[in-house]
Order: C-alpha cells, then sequence, then structure tokens
C-alpha cells in the first residue's frame, strides 16, 4: 500500500477526467446484470486471443485495476498481478476480493512508482480512455515493462454506436461522458512507433436485450465479416 506522502503526491483531478471514488461502491453491478455479464465474456474472449498459452510466474502490473474485476481473470490466468488505481474507494473494493497472487495500489499512471524494466507484462482495460494523457501513461507502462515483454490494452470503441449513445445519456455520474473514446485505427496510431501491433475488435452485442443470448453468434459474424465497430477494441504492443 503507498505511503501517506505517495498518496498526497496523487492530484486525481490531474490524473483522471472522471472520479470512480463516486462509483466505486456500484461498479461490479454492471457486470453482474444479463448484458454487463455478456459483454464480459466476449471482451475476456478477445483478451485471451491475445495472452500466451501460459503465464506462471510472469509478472503482469495492471494500470486502472478499478475493482480488482480483470485482475481476478489475470490471476487465474497464471499472473502474478500488481493492480493499481488512482481511486483509493475502487483500490479497496480490489483488496476485499482477496485475489491470490495480486496486490494493489494507489497511485497514478502518469508516474509509475516501480523501476524500468520491472513487468512481464503491462495491461490497462478501458483505462486509457480516462486518463489525462494517454501518451505519458502508454511511455510509463513501456517504462516499466522488460524489452521483451508486452502491453495489452482494452479499450472502448468510438466507433460502436453504443458506446456514443452512452456518451450522450444524461444520468447523473455518467463516466462514459467524461471517455476519450478511440477507433482501431487511432489506437494503432498511438501504440505504432512503440513496436509490433495487433488489434482485434469485438464485443458486437445486439441492442434488443431479448437478442442477448444470440451476441455471440452475432460477435462470431461480424469479427468474419470484419467490422470495425464493436464496443471494445483489445490491443498487444510487443516492444
Ligand atoms: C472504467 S474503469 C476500469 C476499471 C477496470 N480496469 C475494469 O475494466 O473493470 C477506469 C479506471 O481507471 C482508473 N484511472 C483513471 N485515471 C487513472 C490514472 N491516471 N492512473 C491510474 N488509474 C486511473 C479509474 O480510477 C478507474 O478505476
Amino acid at each position: 500500500m503507498p505511503s501517506a506522502e505517495q498518496k498526497l503526491k496523487i492530484n486525481k483531478s490531474k490524473a483522471s477526467r472522471f472520479d470512480f471514488d463516486l462509483i466505486a461502491d456500484s461498479y461490479d453491478n454492471w457486470y453482474a446484470g444479463r448484458r454487463g455479464a455478456m459483454y464480459d465474456r466476449l471482451e475476456k474472449k478477445i483478451i485471451a486471443e491475445l495472452l500466451p498459452a501460459a503465464a506462471e510466474g510472469e509478472k503482469l502490473l495492471e494500470v486502472g485495476c478499478g475493482t480488482g474485476h480483470w485482475s481476478e481473470f489475470f490471476s487465474e490466468y497464471g499472473f502474478e498481478v500488481t493492480g493499481l488505481d488512482v481511486s483509493e474507494r475502487m483500490i479497496n473494493a480490489a483488496w476485499r476480493k482477496s485475489i491470490p497472487n495480486a496486490s494493489f495500489h494507489i497511485a497514478d499512471g502518469h508516474l509509475l512508482p516501480f523501476a524500468d524494466d520491472s513487468f512481464n507484462w503491462t495491461t490497462a482495460i478501458t483505462t486509457l480512455e480516462f486518463v489525462r494523457d494517454a501518451g505519458a501513461v502508454l511511455r510509463e507502462m513501456i517504462r516499466c515493462t522488460r524489452k521483451s515483454g508486452k502491453i495489452l490494452l482494452g479499450v472502448l470503441n468510438g466507433l460502436s454506436k453504443v458506446n456514443r449513445q452512452k456518451q450522450r445519456q444524461e444520468i447523473p455520474e455518467n463516466s462514459y461522458a467524461a471517455a476519450r473514446l478511440y477507433s482501431p485505427v487511432e489506437l494503432k496510431q498511438l501504440l505504432q512507433p512503440y513496436g509490433r501491433v495487433k488489434i482485434i475488435v469485438g464485443g458486437f452485442i445486439p441492442a434488443q436485450n431479448w437478442l442477448i443470448p444470440f451476441a455471440p453468434w452475432f460477435d462470431r459474424s461480424a469479427r468474419t465479416l470484419g467490422s470495425q465497430k464493436g464496443a471494445f477494441i483489445a490491443a498487444v504492443l510487443k516492444l
């Protein structure tokens, strides 16, 4: 856990476009609902396509780990997980899950409190959209990753109609409204200067609730057709 001195150095409003402390207690409800659970399943499918067959003992840093939802997935996958987030309430929720081989810290992705080359993998899932300076956070992630390592990103797609509708919703504490969404091309442009990039677009879910059980079929079909408009982009950068 960070010292009181480190906590003081974090200026939340300079670090993040939205204060996730405000929604930390209800954050995991999204994953529990039918639509959220289906998104989660499809997002994990494409993230898993970018992971190695085995990750036993590999060190993974997760920037913007939130409530530890993805940390749990990475821990089950075999990684030794270090999660960090600028929101204290999110980090408290992550600790409460008692995820094996995972530790959590309050820190700002713009100034990572780790030595160069500390991790095999560094990841940020739906986090780059919320940081103040995505380029600066990406450079910090690269600094902390070994030269042979990989950066893994999950990003909300700016070409997705559903995501753009969510941005416009006039509801209290709408984190989407603060997000800077990326298209697959924009994400590629951000990553390309640093190495080889592979991108997968997924998360194709029909708008009608009664069609949700058929989402895996929609997703497969849209991916086969090469649509770039799914809700979620997964990307891996090989340094
Ligand atoms: C949409 S949530 C995603 C949480 C988690 N990755 C997930 O997918 O469930 C974005 C997270 O990024 C965190 N965040 C935003 N700016 C940050 C920064 N500069 N450094 C670290 N975390 C940040 C927020 O506090 C929030 O928990």
